[in-house]
């Protein structure tokens, strides 16, 4: 069984999109153990409470530092004894120490096609309007994993969205989401929990599925 604790901020649609995948079977093998919000206000945590999954608040208006804060919420994490701890949409930069606990446990949805629109101030809605601003006519998501930098780690999954005349930040973020976030990010966690997903240095090589014929002996 691979349990992953999901880390939130908002609204936690990308969390829905792994429940509901969870909910229809389509999971096998995966379980949530708990999600994680820096903050209280969080919807997803509500979506995590209809599903019946702990809903754990961290945030850093609760703790004196910086340094307390990272060390609280490595705590939590491993309070949850997830295998893997998946960032839906967590808008709290990944502290060291997480990272250290974590090699190649951290995977992250980022919603562009890194390396575009990646990096320091490039998050949730700026993002897509860096995006239109800079006038690409294909954008989409990116599913990673996480290492020491920001949005750098090894690329697992992408998938690219068309961007049309007229779109505005809000307009360009729904389709990204609906077209490839909510797609990618539960096919990740598919391929981690059936160990298809290795990491070779700065890129992933996806296996493929055994039994599939490829790599598989021939009937
Ligand atoms: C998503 O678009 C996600 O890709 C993005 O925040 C949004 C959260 O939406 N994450 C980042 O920008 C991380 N750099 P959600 O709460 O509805 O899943």
């Amino acid at each position: 069984m691979l349990r992953i604790t999901v880390c939130v901020s908002g609204g936690g649609t990308n969390l829905q999109a792994i429940i509901d995948q969870l909910q229809a079977g389509r999971l096998p093998g995966v379980e949530i153990a708990a999600v994680i919000s820096n903050n209280r206000g969080a919807y997803a945590l509500e979506r995590a409470a209809a599903a019946g999954i702990t809903g754990i608040c961290c945030s850093p208006k609760d703790y004196a530092s910086r340094e307390a804060f990272n060390d609280a919420l490595l705590q939590q994490l491993q309070e949850t004894g997830c295998d893997l701890v998946v960032l839906a949409g967590f808008l709290v930069a990944i502290p060291p120490q997480v990272v250290a606990a974590y090699p190649g446990r951290i995977i992250n949805i980022h919603p562009a096609l890194i390396p575009s629109f990646c990096g320091k101030g490039y998050y949730g809605l700026k993002v897509h309007e860096g995006a239109l601003a800079r006038g690409v006519k294909v954008t989409g998501a990116t599913v990673h994993f996480v290492d020491e930098g920001l949005d750098s780690g090894p690329i697992i999954l992408q998938k690219a969205v068309e961007v049309r005349d007229g779109d505005t930040p809000e307009v360009l973020q729904r389709r990204v989401m609906e077209q490839a976030e909510w797609i990618l990010l539960p096919e990740a966690i598919r391929l981690i929990a059936q160990n298809r997903v290795v990491i070779e240095g700065r890129t992933t090589r996806i296996l493929p599925e055994s039994g599939s014929g490829e790599g598989a002996d021939a009937e």
